[in-house]
Parts: C-alpha cells; sequence; structure tokens
C-alpha cells in the first residue's frame, strides 16, 4: 500500500509537470483526482486493510491528496496566467504606429461651390428646384419673350437636337427656362434657386466652355400683399448679402448697371467690387475696381402670362450667373477648362 501511494505521488507530480496547456490539465487531474481517479480507488481499497494498517494508511493517502490538490491549483492559476499572457503578447497593437490612410474620394470644386451657394440661399428663405438639361424651344426661348427669326435668339448659340416629334428640342443655353417650369406649376409667392448645367455652341477659352454650370434665380410676390411688392431693392439687397457671405466679406459693394435680356424689363448686369484688389483696379478688372458677376431683372409681362400669371398682379426678380466664374474667383482658377480637363493634379487641390 506504501509503495501505491508513492508510486501515485510521483506519476502524478511527474504527469503535472509535463502540463503544457488547460486540455492537458484537465485529463490530468481526472486520472488522478477524478471521482474515479487513482487517489479515490485508492481510499476505496482502505477498507479492506487490517484496522492498524488501514489508520495510517488512510492519513498518509489523505495527505497526498491534500498535497495534490494544492499542487494542482498552484498549477492551474499558472497555466490560465500564461494564457493572458500570450494573447496579450499576440494581440499587442502600437498605437503609436502611423495607420494606413484611407484612399477617398472629394467632391468636385463646382459641387463644392455650388453646395456653398445653395446653403446660403437657403439661408435667405430659397428652395432649391431643377429642371431638364435637353429641354423644349419653348421653354427656353418661346416663353421666355425671346421673338422667333430674332436675332436675341442668337444671342446664345444653339445645341439643337433632331428630334421626330414636332417640338424643336435642345440642350438649354441657360436655366432659365426652369422658371417657366415652376410657375406654370407653383403660385406666388415664392423664392426659388435652380442650378445646372447649360450648353452653348461656341469656341473654348481661357474663360468659355461649351457646357458650364448656372444657378437661376426667381423670388415672385403678389401685388397689394404685405412684402409682395418685390422691388429692384430687394434684388439689390438680397444679392449684396448673398456675395458678402459667400465671399466672406462685410464691406463687398454692388452696382447695378443697364442691360438687355428679353425676359426681364428693366434688365441689368450686377457687378461687385473686385475681389482681388478690393475695388482698387488690378489687372484682374481691368484696372476698373468692378466684376461683372451676372444678369437679372424685372420679370417681363410676357413672361408671366406665358407661365399663366394675370401680369398686373404679381411682381417679381430673376437672376441668373455661372457657378463656374464664381468657383473661378473664390479658388482663384485661371482656366475655366481646367473643370473638366480630369486633370488629377488639379482635383487633388480642393
Ligand atoms: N439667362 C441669362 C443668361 O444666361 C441670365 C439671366 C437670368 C438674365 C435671369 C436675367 C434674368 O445670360
Amino acid at each position: 500500500m506504501l509503495d501505491e501511494i508513492k508510486k501515485i505521488e510521483q506519476s502524478a507530480k511527474e504527469a503535472l509537470k509535463n502540463t503544457q496547456n488547460l486540455d492537458d490539465f484537465e485529463r490530468v487531474r481526472i486520472e488522478f483526482l477524478g471521482r474515479k481517479g487513482a487517489l479515490s480507488l485508492l481510499l476505496r481499497a482502505l477498507k479492506d486493510l487490517p484496522e492498524h494498517e488501514r489508520r495510517t494508511m488512510g492519513g498518509l493517502a489523505n495527505r497526498l491528496r491534500h498535497d495534490l490538490e494544492e499542487l494542482f491549483f498552484e498549477k492551474e492559476k499558472i497555466l490560465k496566467h500564461s494564457i493572458i499572457e500570450d494573447s496579450l503578447k499576440k494581440e499587442w497593437i502600437d498605437i503609436t504606429r502611423p495607420g494606413i490612410r484611407r484612399a477617398r474620394g472629394h467632391q468636385h470644386p463646382l459641387s463644392i461651390i455650388r453646395g456653398e451657394i445653395e446653403d446660403i440661399f437657403q439661408q435667405l428663405g430659397f428652395s432649391t428646384i431643377e429642371g431638364p438639361e435637353v429641354e423644349e424651344e419653348f421653354y427656353n426661348f418661346d416663353a421666355l419673350n425671346v421673338p422667333k427669326n430674332h436675332p436675341a435668339r442668337d444671342l446664345q448659340d444653339t445645341f439643337w437636337i433632331k428630334s421626330p416629334s414636332s417640338k424643336r428640342i435642345l440642350l438649354r443655353t441657360h436655366t432659365s427656362p426652369v422658371q417657366i417650369r415652376y410657375m406654370r406649376t407653383h403660385n406666388p409667392p415664392f423664392r426659388i434657386i435652380a442650378p445646372g448645367r447649360v450648353f452653348r455652341h461656341e469656341a473654348t477659352d481661357a474663360s468659355h466652355e461649351f457646357q458650364f454650370y448656372q444657378i437661376e434665380g426667381l423670388m415672385v410676390g403678389r401685388r397689394g400683399e404685405a412684402g409682395g411688392e418685390i422691388s429692384v431693392a430687394n434684388f439689390k439687397g438680397i444679392m449684396a448679402e448673398f456675395f458678402r457671405r459667400f465671399f466672406k466679406s462685410h464691406d463687398l459693394k454692388v452696382q447695378l448697371r443697364p442691360a438687355y435680356f428679353p425676359f426681364v424689363e428693366p434688365g441689368f448686369e450686377m457687378y461687385i467690387s473686385c475681389r482681388a484688389c478690393n475695388g482698387k483696379g488690378c489687372s484682374i478688372c481691368k484696372r476698373s475696381g468692378w466684376i461683372e458677376i451676372l444678369g437679372a431683372g424685372m420679370v417681363h409681362q410676357n413672361v408671366f402670362k406665358a407661365s399663366g400669371y394675370n401680369p398686373t398682379e404679381v411682381r417679381g426678380f430673376a437672376f441668373g450667373m455661372a457657378i463656374d466664374r464664381l468657383a473661378m474667383m473664390k479658388y482663384k482658377i485661371p482656366d475655366i477648362r481646367l473643370f473638366h480637363s480630369g486633370d488629377m493634379r488639379f482635383l487633388k487641390q480642393f
């Protein structure tokens, strides 16, 4: 019996020493300390011994069980600890190492500027709407009071589209047709802007493209209603506020000069004090201190009529400006053709 006890003690210690992981450990534990393990069998065999031997052997066997339990407990602690150590080592992250920057796209400069313009007009109470790029001659010219076979139609060189229908189809030469589409389906008072692409059949150079972007504006009120008598002063005030916010310049000045557009009466061009020299005169503004920025005017009676309004009851202003030009001024871009060049050296700067 004594040999038996020593043998168990030795082999248990040996097995425990060779245990590398928790699975091994559990197997060895069951082998020696389990309900049917070596030690249990030994203890069960005690009852067959004679009285005096049973006492001494019982004492020794129980000591051994106590000792082994302690050894196993210690070993389990060591194993569990080393598992945590291992995974800490494996999963260690160097938080000071520079990250890998994801390649991300970004907005085109024209989209950025268009978004800024829309935001400012939204603050001024204007909603944004859109119209089609492929347009009917009626909306692009007729309804805008551009007489048929009148030289005014040649003011804007047109891309015509072959059409099987009786309607003549074109690529819109300006965003003004959106005025008509909107007024035919809505009643005043309202203030809207209509951004979008326009097309002109003309030679390109540093300041001309055959496609560019415009923002149309239209504010119409009902005469006799509070605030409904829309005037040139309203127009000038709103646009001055717009340009001050857009160019972030409180001392920006605006100026109106008479101009002809068939769909407005009176018509103007708006000038702003030159952003490059702040009105002092430089090469960009040709020493004048002023830059022409948009076309505008009070909506012509014939345009109201073509939209189904009674021209004696309503009054409003309209304007149209090129987004490309605003972007060029804000970012100091020297050539309009860069926008559609696809040149990454240009695009990556925004
Ligand atoms: N549609 C005109 C252009 O493209 C601009 C404009 C819009 C002028 C509205 C007056 C009123 O040149």
